[in-house]
């Protein structure tokens, strides 16, 4: 949540910031602003997206910048409470992401001598460096942090100082290394157009940078050297390619990356499949989408290896912690590998001593570092807010893993294969105009209800959740026998009801839960390799020995993506959201 992109070097520092922007701003666009030095400190702030703002091509030259795309947590959405925050000298400059749980302390004493302007918990922390500036501007950041408890990833400017100095703590932050100039970033889209190579850095750790960057430890102020890593993503992944949304873009991308997600190290695979079969507890952790894939894989998991995996939500973790002890496994399952919830998760179990087995799309996340084992789905980025390919991508791999399980590598893998051929077949435009055909029909609609048994019973809570998040239509998903328990009281004249019919052992009692339906006036949308009298709309799905929640999640994307555009929103960033949830 929120994004941090900085420059320094010979460029335009507004111009490559500016940008920077407008690619991080999947992390938070509430407001946006930017700080950039010339003999004075310049700051423009804005509420709303930076894609909106048509002058920053019109910003002042400069050769250091930081820059700031915020969601809001404390204060609302208004220029005053936007990033940078600033001293009351108006010398320092400070863009932050995570959030400082001690700032009413703080600001309270700082309010004696400090006059405040934001509602932000951030705006504590230029003023707490004004505070120590007697001791220089390294050691005044440095006190300042001292006297933050919460999590932080920060950079601060200085009107007078040559000096760009960062540091974080619970909350990412790369550095990203050109020829001569240097990024700093929550995330490496953010400077990927100039430079692949990267230093992650990790908590309590500091970096000034300057003609060169140095890196401190937090906990014994002394220098350390940290490796360089280079990135495989391309930009030309991190760019819409002339798809007019990056959802769509992604949606689309799913032939390949589920190829990439199973093309996985055979050894690695199987050594941890037999950790799974000697069997002391395996849980697997998520949040959302990617907590959709791991209740689905633990079907796959019951089914295929008739082994039981806990599936625990992310942020309820703390009540299962009890359970842990050094034989257990923990599965964390994350697209980006920084949510909190997750992150916290990991840190109790790493406390308990289980070992720690990550299953992660981004490179050099907090989440993949802190894994005794990780896994990549190897989606490459994923833009949009609405996890897609990265959702596909866990659950292909999460599958082949339970085939290593039974001693089926390999068979494993060909089911993928033949999935990820046959998800081509829907990712076609006459497919995809189908199903906007149907957006159109039931845009108008305030609510909607789908329905699955077994592996689609959590593919019905994704399709709900999907079409939420980006179209804003009330959308729930049941298991197929739960709506007559209640639900099925809401089903008036028309309203639309999404039936996941595959071909497998629930089919006959899906098509009864859907008879239920249509008898009390529902519109029964039928997803399905077989048309079937119940249905009022069919969805044609092939299903010939493939893996039905990954073939039946393609179409479920591309309504919640054409509901979305039916009605007049931008998919790729939906109201009240951002991609990486880093507070819990
Ligand atoms: O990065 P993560 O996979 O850990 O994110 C988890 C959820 O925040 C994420 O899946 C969220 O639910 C998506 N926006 C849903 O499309």
């Amino acid at each position: 949540m929120c994004g941090i992109i900085c420059y320094k070097g010979k460029k335009n520092a507004t111009e490559i910031v500016t940008d920077g922007l407008k690619r991080l701003e999947y992390r938070g666009y509430d407001s946006w602003g930017i700080a950039f030095k010339n003999d004075k400190l310049d700051i423009i702030k804005k509420v709303g997206k930076i894609g909106d703002f048509y002058g920053a091509s019109k910003l002042k030259e400069s050769h250091v910048a930081i820059g700031h795309t915020r969601w809001a947590t404390h204060g609302g959405a208004t220029e005053a409470n936007a990033h940078p925050h600033i001293s009351c000298d108006k010398k320092i400059a400070v863009v932050h992401n995570g959030i400082i749980e001690n700032f009413q302390e703080l600001r309270k004493e700082l309010e004696k001598r400090h006059k405040f302007v934001s509602e932000t918990d951030t705006e504590v922390i230029p003023h707490l460096i004004e505070e120590n500036m007697h001791l220089g501007f390294e050691e005044a950041v440095k006190a300042a942090l001292k006297r933050l408890e919460g999590n932080y990833a920060i950079v601060a400017v200085h009107e007078k100082e040559e000096k760009i100095i960062a540091a974080k703590k619970g909350s990412p932050l790369v550095l990203g290394l050109g020829d001569g100039e240097y990024f700093i970033a929550s995330d490496v889209p953010a400077f990927l157009k100039h430079t692949n190579k990267v230093i992650f850095l990790d908590d309590e750790e500091l970096v000034t940078i300057n003609k060169e960057i140095k890196i401190y430890s937090l906990k014994t102020n002394k220098e350390i050297k940290k490796e360089t890593s280079e990135i495989k993503w391309t930009l030309e992944q991190a760019q819409k390619n002339g798809y007019p949304h990056y959802m769509l873009k992604e949606i689309s991308e799913q032939k390949e990356t589920l190829k990439r997600a199973i093309n996985q190290d055979e050894k690695e695979i199987k050594k941890i499949a037999e950790e799974i079969n000697k069997g002391f507890g395996t849980f697997f952790v998520a949040c959302g989408t990617a907590y959709h894939a791991a209740l689905t894989a633990s079907y796959i998991f019951s089914k295929i290896t008739k082994k039981h995996i806990n599936v625990v939500l992310a942020s309820e973790f703390p009540s299962y912690e009890h359970f842990l002890t050094e034989k257990t496994l923990v599965i964390p399952i994350s697209q980006s590998g920084e949510t909190a919830d997750v992150l916290e998760a990991v840190k109790a179990a790493k406390e308990k001593k289980s070992k720690i087995i990550s299953i992660v799309n981004v490179t050099g996340s907090t989440l993949m570092r802190q894994s005794d084992v990780f896994f990549q789905t190897n989606a490459g980025p994923e833009i949009a807010v609405a996890s897609t390919k990265a959702f596909t991508s866990q659950l292909a791999l999460l599958t082949l893993l339970a085939y290593a399980c039974d001693g089926k590598f390999e068979e494993g893998k060909k089911v993928l294969e033949k999935t990820a051929g046959y998800t081509g077949e829907m990712l076609s435009k006459e497919f995809g105009e189908q199903i906007r055909k149907l957006a159109a029909k039931i845009k108008d609609k305030e609510h909607l209800f789908i329905i699955g048994r077994s592996v689609n019973y959590p593919i019905a809570l994704e399709t709900a959740l999907k079409i939420k998040e980006v179209s804003y239509i009330h959308a729930e998903g049941f298991a197929g026998g739960e709506l007559k328990h209640g639900t099925l009281a809401l089903i008036e004249q028309g309203t639309p009801c999404i039936v996941f019919a595959s071909d497998d052992d629930n089919k006959k009692e899906i098509l009864s839960n859907a008879m239920e339906i249509k008898a009390r006036g529902g519109y029964i949308i039928g997803i399905s390799p077989e048309n079937n009298e119940v249905f009022d709309y069919f969805i044609k799905v092939p299903d010939k020995g493939g893996l039905s929640p990954i073939i039946n999640i393609i179409p479920a994307q591309l309504l919640a993506y054409y509901l979305s555009v039916e009605r007049g929103h931008n998919p790729d960033t939906p109201k009240n959201l951002a991609k990486s949830v880093t507070v819990k």
